[in-house]
């Protein structure tokens, strides 16, 4: 059987970004877009929050900003078309999840297909899930770090794009790795972004081999 493979799009790309809380990255993102270091632009920054600080900041930054509450909707399946719709509409090419507190239906991500990013804040498959930073201190391990991976049904399962590692010091509590993590999030998530409009993301199966 013949391995299916994608190859990212090299192309001056339009992103729209998810997020429910403060967004430092995707502020991490727009700013290596306003630095010319991704050939794209910021078609639209969504929240299912209208109060998050990160839809502020976009709004600051004079870009187009769209809240939908999910308590609208009658379910998950029609929130997410909804979310669809919107993208399409607006042709966009890549959905960067930037802290985005909702899982996707398995329709969006089938919609999507290698076309959705997620930043995680620990060495996937290492602690998916929730209050991450936690988990990796409770079990003792001595590195943790960062993942940036395309996004599939199965939650923080997809290829993984690209890592960086940062020590657990003993001394560390969830807020001081978070904000040790935090700094390498901020330099992966728009590098992958970056390699992936440059078209250097080739996707076997669950490896993705950068060109
Ligand atoms: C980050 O730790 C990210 O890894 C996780 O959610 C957090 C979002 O932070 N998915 P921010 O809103 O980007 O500042």
């Amino acid at each position: 059987m013949s391995e299916e493979v994608f190859h990212s799009p090299k192309k001056h790309g339009r992103i729209m970004v998810l997020l429910s809380g403060r967004g430092s990255n995707f502020m991490a993102i727009a700013d290596a877009v306003s630095a010319g270091k991704i050939d794209a632009e910021i078609a639209l920054v969504f929240s299912n929050k209208e109060a998050a600080p990160g839809l502020a900041a976009a709004r600051d930054r004079g870009l187009q900003t769209l809240a939908l509450s999910p308590k609208d909707y009658p379910d998950k399946v029609s929130y997410d078309q909804a979310i669809i719709r919107e993208a399409e509409s607006r042709n966009i090419d890549l959905i960067c999840l930037a802290g985005y507190m909702k899982v996707l239906t398995t329709e969006f991500c089938s919609a999507y297909q290698n076309r959705i990013l997620n930043i995680h804040p620990a060495l996937l498959p290492s602690f998916p899930g929730l209050h991450v930073q936690q988990q990796a201190i409770d079990w003792g391990v001595r590195f943790s770090g960062c993942t940036v991976h395309f996004v599939s049904a199965e939650v923080d399962m997809g290829a993984i794009v690209l890592q960086a590692v940062v020590p657990v010091l003993q001394d560390d509590t969830a807020d001081s790795l978070a904000e040790r993590i935090l700094v390498e999030e901020h330099k992966i998530y728009p590098e992958a972004v970056r390699l992936y409009f440059e078209g250097r993301l080739e996707v076997r199966g669950r490896r993705v081999f950068i060109l």
